[in-house]
């Protein structure tokens, strides 16, 4: 098959990641006899240097001529003591998801057999871990009427869904758990909030629809404080925009590194697939990185945007051999030989 693939590699560490995603997809479209053009497209802090736009015009025509987007990450330091610039990368990254429609944003947490003692956690605690998170992308706090000062001494951010906004993202959610173990966890702070309220009664009227999966509703406190007792007690997790950008980066450490966490945004057309992780500006250009992220989240690539699971699981067996071999980069060495980025990648493109 051919695909044109919108390579937005971004800032800090993103263009070294996304070298290391393609050099692999590369490989496996040399052994399962596709073709992958890649249209590199400006996005971030390097789009608002060479165009004053954090998310040009043009990268989004790329995007959108495309079958996929793989991104890197965004985000410069230059930009986060700085309360006043007016223009930042992050409002490219949100301009995007808005732009493309990527309401439903898929962030997976996982153990590797090979990493159960790299944990924060205990080993008996994460044993089995298998969880995804489905987190709205589009709505909620990060996107109502423009948060404002008053006078300058108050600040306001408002929180918005709607009942349709809700349904299509828990959709997503009662399907994914059609196809994995039937449980799915409603996640919102519904005994303070009216948006949550909302979440929690459109959710329970969709139940009925999907009589096989058994739902569960938590707090968003209660869902902190039981993902580091018991991670393996949950299977799908779906909440709001914030709410999710919180809890799956405390879910991103179980397996070991931040480091190895892919991730998916979908939408009504096109799918964007990026590291979890952010763009890490101290390891700028060291060659220090982890590259496995990006290049699972190629694996989620393939197996949701191309439809095509046995590329998607080439990738996956190969990160695993390197996990299980050794050929790591030092956020995993654990005072053992720590790889170079590059060199971690071309391992794992070479065990296609
Ligand atoms: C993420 C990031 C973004 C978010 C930032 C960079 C705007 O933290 O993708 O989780 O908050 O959504
Ligand atoms: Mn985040």
């Amino acid at each position: 098959m051919k695909f044109n693939i919108a390579l937005l590699a971004g800032d800090g560490i993103g263009p070294e990641v996304i070298n290391e995603a393609v050099k692999v997809s590369d490989a496996v479209a040399k052994k399962f006899g596709h073709e992958i053009t890649w249209k590199p497209a400006l996005t971030g802090a390097a789009a608002i240097d060479a165009v004053g736009e954090p998310y040009p015009d043009e990268t989004h025509e790329v995007c959108l001529a495309s079958d996929a987007v793989l991104f890197g990450a965004i985000g410069h330091p230059k930009y986060d003591n700085d309360p006043s610039a007016p223009v930042r990368p992050e409002q490219g990254l949100l301009k995007m998801r808005k732009k493309l429609g990527l309401f439903a944003n898929v962030r997976p947490t996982f153990t590797f057999p090979s990493l159960l003692d790299k944990s924060p956690l205990k080993k008996e605690r994460i044993e089995g871990t298998d969880l995804v998170f489905l987190r709205e992308l589009t709505g909620g706090i990060y996107f109502g009427e423009k948060g404002r000062r008053d006078g300058g001494e108050t600040a306001f951010d408002n929180c918005v869904y709607t009942r349709e906004e809700v349904q299509r993202l828990a959709k997503k959610g009662f399907e994914l758990a059609m196809t994995r173990s039937k449980k799915l966890c409603c996640v919102d702070k519904a005994n303070v909030l009216e948006t949550s309220r909302l979440w929690r009664e459109t959710v329970q009227a969709m139940e009925k629809d999907y009589p096989e999966v058994t739902v569960s509703y938590e707090f968003v406190d209660a869902v902190a404080m039981r993902l580091v007792q018991w991670p393996n007690s949950y299977d799908v997790l779906i909440t709001e925009n914030l709410f999710g950008d919180i809890l799956t980066d405390e879910a991103s450490v179980i397996s070991g590194s931040m480091g190895l966490m892919p991730s998916a945004s979908m939408g009504a057309d096109i799918a964007l697939f990026e590291p979890i992780h952010g763009s890490y500006p101290q390891a700028t250009g060291l060659n220090i990185a982890n590259p496995m992220a990006t290049i699972l989240s190629a694996a989620m690539m393939f197996e949701t945007a191309f439809n095509l699971p046995e590329e998607g699981k080439a990738i996956r067996d190969a990160v695993n051999k390197a996990l299980a071999e050794g050929m790591v980069t030092e956020d995993l060495a654990d005072g053992g030989k720590a790889y170079g980025t590059k060199e971690v990648g071309t391992w794992i493109a070479d065990n296609i």
